[in-house]
C-alpha cells in the first residue's frame, strides 16, 4: 500500500532565459519576456511529493517536519531571493527554465529522502504554468 505525502513550499527568484550563442532577436523570439536582459522575477510554488509505505510504528510515510526542514535548508536557502543566472552555480551553464529548475531541485532533494521512498517535484513558475519531474 503506497501513500503520497506532499509539502508545499514557496520562493521568489529572478532569472533570464537566453543563449549567448543566439542573437537578441532569436532569444526574444524563443524566450519572449523571459529573455529580458535586465532579468525579471517569478513567485515559484514548489510541491514535493514523497511516496512510500506507511511505517507501522509511526503511521508516517515520512516525517513532515523533516521534509519541511529539508526543503527549507536545501532548496529555499539556495534559491529564495536569488538571481538564478548569477548566484546559483548550477545555472551558470544551464538555462534556468522551470524544467531545469525542477531537475535541479529533485537532484538536490533526492539524497535527503529515504531511499525506499520515491520522490516527485512539481514546480509552478506562474499560477498556470507548471512542470513535474520524478527522476526518470
Ligand atoms: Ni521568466
Amino acid at each position: 500500500m503506497k501513500v503520497t505525502v506532499s509539502r508545499h513550499a514557496h520562493f521568489n527568484a529572478a532569472h533570464r532565459l537566453y543563449r549567448s550563442d543566439w542573437s537578441d532577436a532569436k532569444n526574444n523570439e524563443v524566450f519572449g519576456k523571459c529573455s529580458n536582459p535586465n532579468f525579471h522575477g517569478h513567485n515559484y510554488e514548489l510541491i514535493v511529493h514523497v511516496t512510500g509505505e506507511i511505517d507501522p510504528e509511526t503511521g508516517f510515510v515520512m516525517d513532515m517536519k523533516l521534509l519541511k526542514n529539508t526543503i527549507k535548508e536545501h532548496v529555499e536557502e539556495a534559491l529564495d531571493h536569488k538571481n538564478l543566472n548569477i548566484e546559483v552555480p548550477f545555472f551558470k551553464t544551464v538555462n534556468p527554465t522551470a524544467e531545469n529548475m525542477a531537475v535541479m531541485i529533485w537532484d538536490t532533494l533526492r539524497p535527503h529522502i529515504p531511499s525506499s521512498n520515491s520522490l516527485s517535484v512539481t514546480l509552478y513558475e506562474t499560477p498556470r504554468n507548471y512542470v513535474q519531474y520524478s527522476g526518470e
